[in-house]
């Protein structure tokens, strides 16, 4: 985040309420100075924290056939066939890890522009990431986020552009930043449009929010993610 550890570790120990937090979360551990490798052992130990593997859609894939009503069903079936969503947002993480060892992954070009219009859209002027490899073929490259859990995760992309699923699911229908006339000499998204009905767009939308499973977050942010109409259990 153009920044590095060690200049984290000054930020947050010039507030004393922080500094007092960090020495509690990390209190059992033998060096729990706050410093630069225990921020990013804090921030790992964090993200581990973070799975969710109990959503609805995890329980329709264990059998519950009950799990998922028929749109969500559609929603799955066109996210892995006509919208193409599956060949970048591998299930079952829905992330751009590859299975079966899931350690390795392809950052991808799909252009996020700065406003989610419809046309005459302008690049992201992050350089993605190239900014960290200095390879040419990693200009405007970015991870592949995992979608379970991102109906409660919004704003969208690296620079949260994208306020909804709606608007997200128009850059797709659209071919990306590029098939919006962005300047992208090497997206990896197909630029051509996906022609996907608005039916099809709301059961892609549905079947999104059946990936949601909040509960290894904290009650405190559980109450303040949890968007009607999502069963968490
Ligand atoms: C060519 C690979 C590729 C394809 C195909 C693809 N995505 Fe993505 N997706 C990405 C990348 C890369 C990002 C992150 C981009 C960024 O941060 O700028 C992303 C981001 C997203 C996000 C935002 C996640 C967040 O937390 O910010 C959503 C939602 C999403 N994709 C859904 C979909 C859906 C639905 C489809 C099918 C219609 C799809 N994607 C097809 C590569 C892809």
């Amino acid at each position: 985040m153009g920044s590095s550890q060690n200049l984290a570790a000054t930020h947050l120990a010039a507030d004393s309420t922080l500094r007092a937090d960090f020495a509690h979360a990390l209190a059992r551990r033998r060096d729990s100075a706050l410093n630069g490798r225990n921020i990013r052992i804090a921030l790992a130990a964090y993200l581990r924290s973070l799975d969710s593997f109990d959503s609805r859609f995890d329980r329709a894939v264990r059998g519950d056939t009950l799990a998922l009503d028929a749109r969500e069903r559609c929603g799955f079936t066109v996210f892995m066939g006509k919208a193409r969503c599956g060949t970048c947002h591998f299930a079952p993480l829905f992330s751009g890890v590859m299975p079966p060892e899931f350690t390795s992954s392809e950052p991808e070009i799909i252009g996020a522009a700065t406003l989610p219009v419809l046309r005459n859209a302008r690049l992201d002027p992050d350089s993605g990431r190239a900014g960290v490899d200095h390879l040419a073929e990693h200009l405007f490259a970015f991870k592949v986020p995992t979608l379970r859990n991102v109906a409660v995760t919004a704003p969208y992309m690296h620079n949260g552009a994208y306020a909804t699923l709606e608007d997200v699911m128009d850059f797709y229908e659209h071919g990306g930043g590029a098939g919006l006339g962005a300047p992208l000499s090497n997206p990896t998204l197909p630029t051509s449009r996906l022609h996907l009905s608005a039916k099809e767009r709301r059961a892609v939308i549905a079947f999104l929010r059946a990936l949601a499973d909040t509960s290894s977050a904290s009650p405190r942010a559980r109450d303040r993610l949890q968007p009607k109409g999502i069963a968490t259990r």
